[in-house]
């Protein structure tokens, strides 16, 4: 297989090539004088497998140069494309809303004619999507990555909340993952209305230590409103596994005042903002996708790839 990594992604780009599971891609996207984008590929693929390690998130220059380059790459002979999109943005456009895009088709239709033969993400945000695509989605599974955290931090104690039903399965994921009791998970009715998050719960018994686990840290506006409730029901202190970490404005921060103790999230978003004063620890998917990418040739365990 050989890998064709956008820059956003160097670090993992060179921990995948430099475990010989692929070998790197030389590949270049520039503008003509007009802004048009060009690619071009700069090694012969002819029936090779070839892999696309990027984002397809906003600025949407990336989305085009990524699609861009799987249809070049494809003119170019490759025998299969995969398209590897740690985060998948616009999963959450998921739902059939009148008069409102479903952006999650759009994307599965976009990269389709774009060449692409499959897509490989991490923890994708629900199984409507897969539904939704008109290619195969792989899934890999952060939860084996966040039961080895819950071990570290010695929260085994901890009791683990779903921050809404959607969560509910991972949360259990990461329980079974980590040894944990099989006892229902504690969640929260969430409704999003026009002023911002509202939540009902928690629905089942708290203790005074909390671990939530999302799959997505946007703006923060979920987890505020969980921790607001917790706090009420006598939470003392939080702690929160989240994979796709956005951090999307300021309002997040307030985690910090809210008994929330560390953020955990993985690399599948490159993060360059300056995180302090809270503390965030960032976790690595590469064992994950080294996994899930030796699967696609046979060579490893189908243990990483879960449903979502
Ligand atoms: C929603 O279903 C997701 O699982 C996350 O809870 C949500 O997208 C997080 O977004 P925000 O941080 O903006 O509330």
């Amino acid at each position: 297989m050989i890998l064709f990594g956008f820059s956003s992604y160097e670090q993992i780009t060179q921990q995948l090539t430099a475990a010989s599971i692929c070998q790197s891609g030389h590949f270049a996207i520039s503008r003509f004088d007009n802004q048009e984008l060009c690619a071009f590929v700069q090694q012969p693929i002819s029936g090779e497998h070839c892999l696309i390690l990027g984002s397809i998130a906003p600025p949407d220059e990336q989305a085009l140069s990524f699609m861009l380059l799987a249809h070049t790459l494809k003119k170019e002979g490759a025998n299969k494309l995969t398209a590897v999109l740690p985060y998948l943005a616009y999963s959450r456009q998921d739902k059939f809303k009148p008069g409102e895009s479903l952006a999650t088709a759009w994307i599965g239709s976009l990269l389709k004619v774009s060449g692409v033969d499959q897509v490989l993400t991490v923890d994708v945000h629900s199984e409507r999507d897969r539904e939704l695509f008109s290619l195969p989605l792989i899934s890999l599974s952060t939860a084996d990555l966040f039961a080895s955290v819950i071990k570290k931090y010695r929260l085994g104690d901890a009791t683990i909340v779903a921050p809404d039903n959607g969560a509910i399965s991972r949360c259990e994921a990461v329980k079974n993952a980590a040894g944990m009791p099989v006892v229902a998970t504690p969640y929260f009715e969430k409704t999003r209305t026009e002023r911002g998050v509202v939540h009902r719960g928690p629905i089942g018994n708290v203790g005074s230590r909390v671990v939530i686990i999302d799959d997505i840290l946007d703006t923060g506006g979920t987890l505020i409103s969980a921790c607001e409730k917790l706090i009420a029901a006598k939470v003392e202190e939080i702690y929160v596994l989240v994979t796709h970490g956005l951090f999307t404005g300021s309002d997040w921060k307030r985690l910090q005042a809210l008994n929330v103790r560390k953020i955990f999230c993985t690399d599948t978003v490159p993060l360059h903002r300056d995180f302090e004063p809270m503390d965030v620890s960032v976790l690595s998917v590469v064992p994950i996708l080294q996994e899930g990418l030796s699967s696609l040739t046979g060579k490893g365990t189908q243990r990483a790839i879960a449903s979502g």
